[in-house]
Formats: C-alpha cells, structure tokens, sequence
C-alpha cells in the first residue's frame, strides 16, 4: 500500500509533480489502453524530456504492464531519451490551441534569443528547446512545460523571462 489513494481521489504522483497530472491526462486520453503504450511514451518525453526509471515505472503501473514491457518498447524504438539533456529545459506545445495561440513565436523568440533550434540543446548544456504535441491544457495555451513547471497563457516576452531567470538561478546557487 502506497498511500497514493487517499479518500477515494487518485492523486497522479506522490511527489507532486504537476508533471505527472499531465501525463495522467494522456492516460485517461487513451483509456488506460495497453496499446497505446507508444503514444503514452512519447507524450511523457514531451512532457519531461526524456524518460527516466521513474516515469517507466509510473507508465507500466498506470496500464498494468510489467515493466519490462515497458522498458522492452521504450529502448526497441529509438525514439526516445533516457538521459536528460540540457541543465534546464523549454518544451513549447505545438498542438492547435497553442499553436493558433502564438505558440510558434514563442518558438521562434526562443530559438533566436539561445541560437539553437527546437529540440537542440545549447552547447554549454545550460538549455534544452523540445517541442510537444497537445498537453492536454489547452485551455491556458500557449503552454510551454519550463523545468518541470507547467506556464500557461505565455507569450514571447514572459516565456524569454521566465527561461532567463531559471538559468540565473544556477548560476547564482
Ligand atoms: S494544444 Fe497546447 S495544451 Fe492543448
């Protein structure tokens, strides 16, 4: 017994990473079906970059699979990252509501204010720039998923703001 049930309400992860909320509603999206198990990967590494341990163990126990199966098709297609890539990453959602919400200047004022296009990383590795497909959140778009955090509403000023000071933030730790 986890504890993660609690008065009858399914909370998406312990940790409380609104991340995991995300995710969840992928999950609920697909019905929890087992054979959407790509598509569920692929949304949780737009959703955190890449997939770790962690999050595999969190897929395979939310569609009932063992983990080896979920292993097994995350490192069979070679679509996916299990490292994270750059010290701080921007994934800006590209899918319709954010996208006809000024999503692609967003893009745009990110890629030429760190001279590096959507899913590359900064030489220094201080950056990652990834893109994803509707997260579910439409209704704050434009969305992007700054260090894990969940931005809705932004645009070119406030996304280049909000990346600016979590790479500050490093620097002054
Ligand atoms: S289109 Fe971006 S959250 Fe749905």
């Amino acid at each position: 017994m986890t504890g993660a049930q609690t008065s009858g309400k399914l909370q998406a992860h312990l940790s409380g990473d609104m991340r995991f909320d995300l995710l969840e509603k992928t999950l609920k999206r697909t019905r929890f079906r087992q054979d959407a198990l790509i598509e569920v990967l692929h949304s949780a590494q737009d959703i955190f970059g890449y997939l770790s341990p962690d999050i595999l163990h969190y897929v395979a126990r939310k569609l009932k699979l063992p983990p080896s199966r979920v292993y097994g098709v995350a490192t069979f297609y070679h679509l996916f990252s299990f490292t994270p890539k750059g010290e701080h990453s921007c994934t800006v959602c590209l899918g319709t509501a954010c996208y006809v919400g000024g999503a692609p200047a967003i893009a745009l004022a990110l890629e030429q204010s760190f001279g590096i296009r959507l899913e590359q990383t900064t030489a220094d590795k201080q950056l990652s720039l990834g893109s994803a497909r509707c997260l579910g959140s439409c209704g704050l778009a434009p969305v992007l998923v700054i260090d894990g955090e969940v931005c809705g509403r932004m645009n070119s000023e406030t996304a280049l703001a909000k990346v600016y000071k979590q790479l500050e933030e490093t620097h002054h730790d």
